[in-house]
């Protein structure tokens, strides 16, 4: 049974709301920026604890922005959705947040819905073809990634992506077995090109194939960190922004661009006082959080969220 009012074709549990909430209790009253609303869990928690907050929510998902858009209704003008890119948020908040942001969210990666639904291609274990478009209207599918990518690339994106120590061994396996035309099949080569051993020990083993192509597919990772560069110079003094990553590549990425805005860039050897001139512009609050077992328990993909935030000085 969906949680609170999610719509029927939408169930997304949101992951860590309480530590999220809390993250945002501090922030200014004014704007928060969702840049990830999904299935607007996070928007709704976040409006209903702070009625002096608005949320401008963005998704590239079909399904997402509807199901945020019915969710959030009931907020009125608190609740403003926009059918975009994180990378253009900067389009979507210009002309509305005159003094800036008061906080803002990137819940990243995919929601329940996308991996759920064996249409779009997200899951290794459902039947499906190669897709895994978050964005439907876009060109690039998995299935142009997989059947049309050079072998040394296709195993840098499984090394980039996702860490793949076997990156070189499915790259050639994928090549080999071109054209691929379904998930199911593509999981089953990713399978059995790894050492048999390998594959009786931890998750799933095209888990991380998966991951990657479908980074690669809607450029997750390249257009992350000017984001989140923007979306830190957007907060007014004191505003707080907080990201959930799952996985490594993403938690990095996340923690560079946080002590990037912590140190304003500075270039000068550790230890030795600044000279180059360089700006703190906000500062971490806290290490990264990981979810609590309760919250594991209750929602096996919090298992791998990691919690960061930071304050504008
Ligand atoms: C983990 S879900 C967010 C769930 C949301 N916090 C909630 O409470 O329902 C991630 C969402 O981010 C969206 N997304 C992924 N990459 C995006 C991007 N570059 N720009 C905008 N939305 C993106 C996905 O479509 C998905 O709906």
């Amino acid at each position: 049974m969906p949680e609170r009012s999610d719509p029927p074709d939408f169930e997304h549990r949101p992951v860590m709301v309480a530590e999220v909430v809390d993250a945002l209790q501090g922030a200014p009253p004014g704007t928060v920026l969702d840049a990830t609303v999904g299935g607007g869990g996070h928007a709704e928690a976040i409006l209903e604890a702070r009625p002096d907050l608005s949320v401008v929510g963005l998704d590239l998902d079909d399904l997402a922005f509807a199901a945020s858009e019915r969710r959030l209704a009931r907020f009125g003008e608190r609740a403003t959705l926009h059918r975009a890119h994180f990378a253009d948020l900067g389009k979507c908040l210009d002309g509305r947040t005159v003094e800036g942001l008061s906080g803002f969210l990137f819940d990243l990666g995919v929601s329940s819905p996308q991996l759920d639904c064996a249409e779009r291609g997200f899951s290794y274990r459902h039947p499906g073809p190669l897709d895994m478009r978050m964005d439907r209207r876009q060109e690039l599918t998995a299935a142009q990634v997989v059947n049309e990518t050079e072998e040394r690339e296709l195993a840098g994106i499984l090394v980039r992506n996702a860490d793949e120590r076997f990156a070189h061994r499915i790259a050639r396996a994928v090549v080999a077995r071109r054209p691929i035309s379904n998930t199911l099949e593509l999981a089953e080569i990713v399978r059995s090109a790894i050492p048999a051993a390998v594959r009786r020990t931890g998750g799933h083993p095209a888990k991380r194939t998966f991951q990657a192509i479908r980074i690669e597919v809607n450029r997750e990772l390249d257009r992350l960190a000017g984001a989140l560069d923007e979306a830190i110079d957007r907060l007014v003094p004191g505003g707080r922004g907080a990201v959930l990553s799952y996985h490594s590549g993403e938690d990095r990425l996340v923690k560079d661009r946080f002590s990037h805005a912590a140190t304003g860039g500075c270039t000068c050897p550790p230890r030795l006082p600044c000279a180059c001139g360089a700006q703190p512009t906000a500062m971490a609050r806290r290490r990264s959080v990981r979810p609590s077992t309760v919250d594991v328990e209750a929602n096996s993909r919090a298992k791998s969220a990691r919690l960061r935030v930071v304050e504008r000085l």
